[in-house]
């Protein structure tokens, strides 16, 4: 979102507000939040063996007794579901070891995700949403900027509105912050913004480097067109709803950038994959981080990578909470296959400037897979 010149949304109600005074108990959802869609077909809850969302242990990537094993698993959930969740528990010891493995390579980088960085970005957020209205409103998105709070992708005064209020803002690179959207309340907050961001960043991109080789790939070209490149956050609120099948939290998309990083802030579930045309419930354990593939991997590995159609629906009783932190690639970049992806000469979707695909993205509504397909050729 932060770099596409695009006018913001058209102003909505905030649904925290809202759920207040409709959640009693004679008081209905107003027309425009119900969903037909969202209580339609069948959503499979499958908890015990997350199927939705297969755990992905970075120590055992890098054992060498267990790599190949983990590899497989990385890879079919790179190809078959675009999603998967690394276990924050596993971090510290990953730390050190892909710190020793990298410095071989003299590549010095900062992997971990500290559980006190994510205690404290957690307690923040929950404060700063706890907040009286008129002091998150401070914050309020301006005309024709996509940063602060409020809600995006509302393009029409009659389309279907979300379930949910959301904080965005540029985290990197440091000189693109909006210091006028980053709350100073809690005070403690820019600084956990800055440092979640910054202790997520080796992170991703060493996601990202063990799956391109687990797809037998070499990762340089791929890595290049992330590095350094700009990060997004978007902080979600999910107020509860009474009629909570009657709503959606955020309607069905796909990200349109690399990789996601999806923390859920609180342990009320809420979101949902789509995979053959069914909808599975993620089953997100306690801290760890879900990682979704998103538009551009998809393209630049030509299909390889999936990105994964989400939504996230709304509890009855209980607020939700998660960040999404996107990694844009580089701003010049022309979305198409790298040759690299490309086998018997078969390319499967076509070029598109990077920067026009999300500008249709920012400009309308969101669309379940739909922008994705239309860049698909026929083969
Ligand atoms: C997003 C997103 C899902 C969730 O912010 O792009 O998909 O569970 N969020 O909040
Ligand atoms: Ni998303």
């Amino acid at each position: 979102m932060a770099e596409a010149k695009v006018n913001g949304s058209l102003a909505v109600p905030n649904v925290q507000a809202l759920a207040e005074t409709c959640n009693g108990p004679d008081e209905q959802i107003p027309q425009r939040y119900v969903r037909t869609e969202a209580s339609s077909g069948e959503v499979i809850s499958n908890c015990h063996d997350n199927v939705a969302a297969p755990i992905i242990d970075l120590n055992k990537l890098l054992a060498a007794q267990s790599s190949e094993e983990e590899c497989v698993k990385l890879r079919s959930a790179c190809q078959n579901l675009g999603l998967f969740q690394v276990c924050n528990a596993r971090f510290l010891a990953f730390r050190y070891s892909i710190k020793h493995l990298w410095n071989k390579n003299l590549q010095l980088i900062n992997h971990g995700v500290p559980d006190e960085v994510i205690g404290n970005f957690k307690r923040d957020i929950v404060e700063f949403f706890s907040q009286p209205l008129d002091a998150k409103k401070e914050y309020s998105q301006l005309p024709n900027n996509l940063e602060g709070y409020g809600q995006v992708f509302v393009v029409s005064e009659d389309q279907k509105l979300d379930w949910g209020d959301m904080m965005y803002l540029t985290v990197h690179p440091s000189d693109l912050r909006d210091l006028r959207f980053w709350p100073t309340y809690p005070a403690s907050f820019r600084q956990s913004i800055d440092a979640y961001s910054s202790e997520t960043k080796g992170l991703a991109r060493c996601i990202l480097e063990f799956m391109v080789k687990a797809i037998g790939a070499e990762p340089e070209l791929l890595l290049g067109i992330f590095e350094e490149q700009a990060r997004g956050m978007r902080m979600n609120y999910y107020p509860p709803c009474k009629q909570a099948d009657k709503v959606l939290g955020l309607s069905p998309h796909t990200d349109a950038t690399g990789l996601t990083l999806l923390l859920q802030v609180n342990d009320v579930q809420g979101l949902q994959i789509k995979k053959d045309g069914k909808w599975f419930s993620v089953n997100a354990l306690n801290d760890a981080l879900i990682v979704n593939i998103g538009d551009t991997l998809e393209v630049l590995s030509n299909g390889k990578f999936r990105s994964v159609e989400h939504r996230a629906v709304i509890h009855p009783n209980k607020e939700r909470i998660s960040v999404a932190l996107f990694h844009y690639p580089c701003e010049n970049l022309v979305l198409s296959p790298l040759p690299e992806f490309v086998e018997d000469g078969k390319v499967h979707y076509r070029s598109m400037r990077y920067q026009d695909f999300l500008k249709q993205m920012l400009t309308a509504q969101l669309d379940g897979k739909n922008r994705l397909e239309k860049l698909k050729l026929e083969q």
